[in-house]
């Protein structure tokens, strides 16, 4: 057939139909490649894998826990543990009764008027001496109360002395009541200060119990009286002792 032809002419050919026909598979090789050519590239796509970045090819190579993790991660729990202890241990105050009571009157205002060894000045009494203290309050319990309430708040009392019986003294003002300011044991701890650093008194419960809730309780309103009165119950317990 022509096809003889058109095999033994193909330069020829180029208007021939049987040119066309037989340069078909490669003419409509590059139409077919170029309608197909979208896809292809489509296919082609997820094939070429996207360079990977450095960081995420370190991550994957990485070790995912170093070697030297592992003994740290394993004792996590015991040094949980201990933290734990130390946490629950010194809960109450860190410092004993006397040191704290030092702490309070240094460092919160009684030293500033009465002095650091409670000598006094000026309208600010002495602590210490034959009118100190222990003199002016035989037993800590009106002592209490004195400290929490101050010059003002025992005028509003309707006092016009403060003290024990024998040694009472008018009320001159310029003592400030403590009780808002200072927490129960924060006063105590003040007042077992001034009775043993600044007066050399040695601690004793009974001394302190002496007709103590019924001093407080006449001037001092209830949960007041439990807050003193909780701290004297952990002295008896435990009784406050000096610094070795
Ligand atoms: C702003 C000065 C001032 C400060 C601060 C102060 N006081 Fe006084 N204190 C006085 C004055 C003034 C008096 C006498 C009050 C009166 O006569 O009304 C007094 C009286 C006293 C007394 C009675 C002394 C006696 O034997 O006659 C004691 C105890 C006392 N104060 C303890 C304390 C304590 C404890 C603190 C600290 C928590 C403190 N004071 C802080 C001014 C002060």
């Amino acid at each position: 057939m022509g096809g003889g032809s058109g095999d033994s002419a193909p330069s020829d050919s180029g208007t021939a139909a049987t040119g066309s026909e037989a340069v078909v598979p490669a003419a409509s090789a590059a139409p077919a490649a170029a309608s197909s050519a979208p896809p292809a590239l489509v296919d082609n796509t997820p094939a070429v894998p996207e360079p990977v970045a450095p960081w995420v090819a370190a991550a994957q190579s990485r070790q995912k826990i170093p070697y030297w993790a592992i003994p740290v991660l394993a004792m996590l729990p015991f040094w949980g543990a201990i933290y734990m202890l130390t946490l629950d241990t010194p809960t109450p105050t860190e410092l004993g009764a006397y040191e704290a009571g030092d702490e309070v009157y240094n460092n919160k205002g009684c030293s500033g008027c009465h002095g650091g060894a409670g000598a006094g000045n000026g309208n600010n009494p002495a602590l210490i001496g034959p009118t100190g203290a222990t003199k002016t309050f035989t037993v800590p319990a009106n002592q209490v109360t004195w400290i929490a309430l101050g010059s003002a708040g025992y005028k509003a009392a309707g006092l016009e002395t403060y003290g024990d019986a024998d040694v009472v003294r008018p009320i001159g003002g310029g003592m400030p009541g403590w009780v808002d300011s200072l927490t129960a044991e924060e006063i105590m701890d003040a007042i077992l200060h001034e009775r043993s650093a600044l007066n050399d008194e040695e601690f004793s419960v009974e001394m302190w119990r002496d007709g103590f809730e019924e001093a407080l309780s006449a001037l001092l309103p209830a949960d007041k009286v439990a807050e003193f009165t909780a701290v004297l119950d952990d002295w008896e317990s435990d009784p406050p002792a000096p610094a070795a």
